[in-house]
């Protein structure tokens, strides 16, 4: 593919917009500001070669033609929509007003795009791909509801940040906005309102479809069997009824795993979310399931008894976890689940990926994990809901994922990671200025080379990145 080139791209960008660091005391250390060689590049690319041969750029006729020999053809519409202020990603070199832009796949050549309007670009050669294939973002839409163009935004941000996974906690104990098709009482029952505060079947083709064009996955989850509350208010004896003493204390636990009903009505709903979500994969979720509240109801102290589990209620987890990873299954879906679900002693199928999330130790849990062959993604150290004063950024930026005790086998087992945020203190008057551009250290640690770890250089570059996003 031959892109001509009028304005463009990432290399270069002049953008001075420099951050005062007066904070009238320091509790945080900061890192210099200099200049980066590498401009405002980020996530910084593979491979770049600068020369001081500049070319003049105008914006007038920038256009992007396909090389005889590329597979993607003139009909690509795809690479021609954001062909707009594009360009990109696996081996990229700008060799007079002529760029030349080779990319083994349609998402690679999307990938790295520039995001802006420069003057000039030096003479460059660029070769990219990212370290690791899992860069996600997690939002939660249910403890506060995410109006569509906040989620859009994100996706786009996502994009300059080359994230491509969308992990779309969708719903969980406070709201259920998924408008289901099969059964639309659970968000009639169970969203903060019925009409404006739900994602109906369109709005979730749109997203999707949205994140598509930006080489974006979007991977729900629908977590069970706790984190429940908001569906039980649409379905009837889908929960556990907690018992106080001989009676029921009218409080409902997690979704009551003694019933046949309960499989019934899982295999119905997953059917319609494999449908309606095309990835290959379904996070299950299966975090943080309390043990209370079956503890206190006797029909599932005598299925306990009955199945012999003793009073090893993660046994009963483990039931209800297999039978629902049983029900997924007929789908076709992979699916991905929390960690506690393997710490539970869970037989999972060998191609599950395992989230892990538990600050407490996560390199001694990505050595278990990996060690029992499972593939994983990390997000323990990148919980961006966590606020702190000053850079907090850089700590994100330290991490590094493959930092645990394993084989080189093992850690080709982890895949990537995701950047969450929850939502107990997020909506949309303040998710995108908490989340960017705080997230997009954990994109370049997802994306760039393990040896990228200058937090001097970073932070020129990044300041630089943020004023573009804002633009
Ligand atoms: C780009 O070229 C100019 C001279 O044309 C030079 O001053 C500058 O350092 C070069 N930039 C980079 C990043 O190499
Ligand atoms: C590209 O844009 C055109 C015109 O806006 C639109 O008709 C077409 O569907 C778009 N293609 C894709 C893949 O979005
Ligand atoms: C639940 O299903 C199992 C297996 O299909 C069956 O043996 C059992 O009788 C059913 N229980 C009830 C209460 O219907
Ligand atoms: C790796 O193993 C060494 C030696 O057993 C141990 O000292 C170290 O704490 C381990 N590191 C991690 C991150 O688990």
């Amino acid at each position: 593919m031959i892109a001509t080139l009028k304005f463009t791209t990432l290399l270069l960008a002049v953008v001075v917009c420099r951050a005062t660091q007066d904070y009238g005391y320091k509790d945080v250390e900061e890192p210099t500001l200099g200049d980066s060689q590498y401009g405002s590049l980020w996530p910084l690319p593979q491979k770049v070669q600068m020369s001081t041969v500049a070319f003049k750029l105008s914006g007038v006729s920038f256009q992007i033609v396909d090389a005889k020999e590329s597979s993607s053809g003139a009909s690509c519409s795809l690479l021609q929509n954001s062909s707009f202020c594009c360009l990109s990603t696996d081996e990229l070199s700008v060799d007079s007003p002529v760029a030349v832009l080779k990319a083994p796949k349609v998402w690679g050549a999307l990938r790295g795009r520039g995001h802006g309007f420069y003057k000039s670009i030096n003479r460059t050669e660029i070769q990219d791909f990212p370290r690791f294939t899992h860069r996600g973002l997690l939002l939660d839409s249910s403890r506060h509801f995410l109006p569509i163009k906040v989620i859009l935004a994100n996706l786009e941000a996502m994009a300059w940040n080359k994230f491509n996974v969308f992990h779309w906690h969708i719903v969980d104990d406070p709201s259920f906005p998924y408008m289901s098709r099969t059964f639309p009482q659970l968000s009639q029952q169970g969203a903060y309102h019925p009409y404006t505060h739900v994602y109906t079947p369109s709005d979730v083709k749109m997203i999707i479809e949205f994140a598509r064009l930006r080489g974006i996955r979007v991977v729900s989850e629908f977590d069970t069997p706790g984190h429940t509350q908001s569906w039980g208010k649409g379905q009837k004896d889908l929960l556990t009824p907690c018992y106080s003493g001989a009676s029921p204390s009218g409080s409902f636990g997690p979704v009551n795993p003694i019933l046949n009903t309960t499989y019934d009505f899982m295999a119905m709903f997953f059917k319609e979310v494999s449908t309606v979500f095309p990835d290959a994969y379904i996070h299950l979720g299966g975090d943080e399931v309390d043990f209370s509240c079956w503890k206190s109801n006797p029909d599932i102290q005598k299925f306990m008894a009955q199945q012999g589990f003793g009073t090893d209620y993660s046994k009963l987890e483990s039931f209800y976890i297999q039978r629902l990873l049983d029900i997924v299954t007929t789908t076709n879906k992979g699916y991905m689940i929390w960690q506690e679900v393997i710490d539970n002693g869970v037989k999972l199928k060998s191609n599950t990926v395992v989230h892990v999330w538990m600050g407490n130790k996560f390199e001694e849990e990505l050595q278990k994990v990996t060690e029992a062959g499972f593939t994983t993604i990390l997000s323990a150290p990148w919980y961006l809901d966590y606020i702190s004063y000053g850079q907090d950024w850089q700590k994100y930026y330290k991490v590094e994922p493959l930092s645990f005790n394993g084989t080189d086998a093992q850690k080709k087992l982890v895949v990537g990671g995701e950047a969450c945020l929850w939502g107990e203190y997020v909506d949309a008057t303040n998710l995108t200025p908490r989340l960017w551009p705080r997230a997009s250290a954990v994109g370049e640690r997802l994306w760039s080379d393990k040896d990228v770890k200058d937090t001097n250089d970073a932070y020129s570059r990044l300041i630089q990145h943020r004023c573009r996003m804002v633009q």
